[in-house]
């Protein structure tokens, strides 16, 4: 009895030991609530050799890298981010720049910005460099001697337009230093052969230009559009801006009312409240019509900048194909929008590099080849027969869908 005693002493002693050292260096029990779990691979490439080359591997605050891992436990590649995001180390910080208190706040002379003469002949990236020996590794800049009063992270989405981002490069970095803002240029590249996918690249790219630290404003804006005037703000107001009413392949006339495309700005405020684009528009167009029914659903306001100085001239491209069920997709876009867009995006982050004009995320689209069930969209499109809808920047009570599966 008295041995019995004797050893649930030790035991209860040895407890208390192994408690006081788990409180202390938290080594025994397994701390899921505070701590990321080690391991992180994509489990949708078949071939498993590959994972430690392809996949992107995320540097954390304690040291360690994790791959993205949207297969266990999490919806999307938004869900696992914004589970992490408290574990990401911020990249980026030996460009960002730091202050003195008594650094006084920009205040930017507008008399000293007039229209800017377009260059579209071909140029490189060195001489950009070269041009621009103000702008730190990967495309950042801040003025030195005032505070700026925003932060803007300029979104590009990107694949194969080499000659038109050394162009838009050459006339975007001279701007927006005169114009005293504390910026990054992100180039957001979709990676493989898939078709193109506009709205999932800027909810890439909105996810992970928040490892840079927090922006006052996002500019998403197409690499084809060179601004003709220093005095176009690249900055946010309170309402998401059209900072593109005039561009030069429509004769500088708005082409209808509504268009949200081009080059716009944004609060990431903003950008959440309608859950970022929508992933569903592969191949060129509509996924911006998308957009604006999302903040008219949410009765956001969209101011538009005045076509006198917010001009664009237009690079040369290939033309890239239609979508072919945006027509559908946009009728029932306003119906939509919560349950699809930022919060269900699904990538692979390939890599992110700082290069000396841009930071450069490379990533897959949707590798899981999420793919619209036209089934249950046609369905979804019937259900709304006599419903006034949105198709693009028109409003009509629906009738005979099938008329618009030509477009
Ligand atoms: C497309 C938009 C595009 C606009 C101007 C529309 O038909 O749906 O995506 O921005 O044309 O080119």
């Amino acid at each position: 009895m008295h041995r019995i005693h004797c050893s649930q002493v030790r035991c209860l002693l040895l407890l208390f030991v192994l408690f006081m050292l788990e409180c202390y260096f938290g080594l025994l029990v397994n701390n899921n609530a505070t701590k990321p779990r080690k391991i992180y691979y994509l489990t949708t490439d078949k071939n498993e050799s590959h994972h430690e080359q392809v996949y992107y591997k995320y540097p954390l605050i304690n040291g360690e890298k994790v791959a993205m891992d949207y297969n266990i436990g999490y919806n999307s590649s938004y869900d696992w981010f914004m589970a992490m995001k408290k574990f990401f180390k911020n990249i980026g910080e030996n460009e960002t720049v730091r202050y003195k208190k008594n650094t006084p706040n920009c205040k930017l002379d507008t008399t000293t910005l007039g229209p800017i003469k377009v260059l579209k002949n071909k140029t490189n990236l060195e001489y950009v460099e070269e041009q621009n020996p103000h702008v730190l590794l990967g495309g950042y800049y801040a003025p030195a001697h005032c505070r700026s009063t925003y932060r803007v992270a300029v979104i590009v989405p990107y694949r194969d337009r080499k000659d038109n981002l050394a162009i838009f490069l050459r006339h975007l970095h001279p701007l927006l230093k005169k114009q005293l803002l504390e910026y990054r240029i992100f180039v957001v590249e979709q990676h493989g052969t898939e078709k193109f996918n506009k709205g999932s690249l800027y909810n890439i790219a909105f996810l992970e230009t928040q490892r840079f630290g927090s922006w006052d404003c996002l500019v998403f804006h197409d690499v084809d559009l060179i601004p003709e005037h220093e005095g176009i703000p690249y900055s946010c107001n309170q309402h998401p801006t059209h900072m593109s009413p005039a561009v030069e392949s429509f004769g500088y006339v708005l082409p209808y009312k509504l268009i949200f495309g081009g080059v716009t700005a944004l609060t990431p405020q903003h950008y959440r409240l309608v859950n970022g684009y929508s992933n569903f528009y592969w191949n060129w167009g509509a996924e911006d019509d998308d957009f604006y029914g999302r903040l008219e659903s949410r009765n956001i306001t969209v101011s538009r900048y005045n076509s006198s100085i917010a001009r664009y001239a237009t690079l040369p491209h290939n033309c890239t194909k239609m979508g072919k069920e945006r027509a559908l997709l946009l009728m029932i876009s306003k119906i939509r929008y919560q349950k699809e867009g930022l919060s269900t995006t699904i990538y692979r982050l390939i890599n992110v590099t700082e290069v000396k004009l841009y930071t450069h995320i490379v990533a897959d689209v949707n590798p899981t080849k999420m793919k619209l069930d036209m089934k249950s969209l046609m369905q979804r499109v019937l259900s709304l027969y006599g419903q006034t809808i949105v198709y693009g920047h028109k409003e009509f009570v629906l009738s005979n869908p099938a008329k618009f599966e030509r477009i």
